[in-house]
């Protein structure tokens, strides 16, 4: 009876943990060693009580039992959320997970998910451990640009004041999106980026500030993301995006 017990035990940690018996550590990659700190400074600022998401994720026991998902999510980019198509502007607060570091995880993944190291092939029973100290997430550095002013600018083709832009925010309902594009009078074009409706609305900061000259434009097109919602791209929606610049006043 008591050997049944135990066997019963060893099955629920088993359950529990969402371990199959079979299951082996078949990775050196750990929560400890790699995953926690892409996780510290990736995922937690919303992963975590009082962040945007509902699933915790600041620890190896939390994250655990969405280790598929994470996999899944990671590879396909849809985690981090970021509202802006890459190839499209280049900005300091991408938060976008390296190649390197999407491999990462998801060889933490594949070879078992282990927390700390254990020799390869060792079976992946997970005990409980150590307590674990909750990941606390890095705090976002703020772009140091100095005294900032901002200017709301529609959709459309509008002249671009002139100084030295440093970051765009969009203001667009969900499933929304703007390209935005500069037209230099000397004819250059530069894509400023490809945004993503989001709630909240997010600032995106140039990596490298683009000094506008007088006489400039803007091209802010307007695109609908969903097929099934083109129609009410008839109704008027809100369209504009936040432009902001270096410095208080504009340049003479
Ligand atoms: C800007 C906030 C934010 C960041 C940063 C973020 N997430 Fe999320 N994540 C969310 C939201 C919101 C959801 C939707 C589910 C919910 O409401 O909890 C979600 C859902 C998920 C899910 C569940 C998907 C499912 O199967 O339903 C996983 C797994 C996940 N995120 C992993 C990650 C990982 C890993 C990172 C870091 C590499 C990350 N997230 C970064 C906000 C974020």
């Amino acid at each position: 009876m008591r050997i049944v017990a135990a066997l019963l035990g060893v099955a629920l940690l088993l359950t529990m943990s969402g371990a199959r018996a079979h299951e082996r550590i078949t990775t050196a990659v750990t929560w400890d060693r790699e995953i926690s700190a892409i996780f510290r400074a990736r995922c937690v600022n919303c992963h975590r009580d009082g962040g945007a998401s509902s699933i915790p994720l600041t620890t190896w026991a939390e994250a655990r039992p969405w280790a598929r998902a994470i996999r899944q999510e990671v590879m396909t980019r849809q985690m981090p959320i970021w509202n802006s198509s890459r190839g499209y502007g280049d900005f300091s607060n991408d938060p976008s997970l390296s190649p390197f570091e999407i491999a990462l995880v998801a060889a933490w993944v594949d070879g078992g998910a282990p927390r700390s190291f254990v020799p390869k092939g060792s079976p992946a029973i997970r005990l409980p451990g150590p307590p674990e100290v909750p990941l606390v997430p890095d705090s976002i550095a703020e772009p140091s640009h100095g005294p900032t002013r901002e200017t709301v600018v529609p959709c459309g083709d509008r002249p671009a004041p002139a100084g030295r832009l440093v970051g765009l925010r969009p203001e667009l309902a969900e499933r929304r999106s703007v390209r935005v594009l500069a037209r230099l009078p000397n004819g250059r074009q530069e894509s400023l980026g490809w945004f993503h409706g989001s709630k909240p609305a997010v600032s995106y900061w140039l990596r490298t500030p683009l000094t506008v000259p007088a006489g400039a434009t803007l091209h802010i097109a307007f695109t609908v993301a969903a097929p099934r919602l083109i129609e009410s791209s008839h109704v008027p929606d809100p369209c504009r995006v936040r432009l902001i610049y270096q410095g208080t006043t504009s340049a003479p």
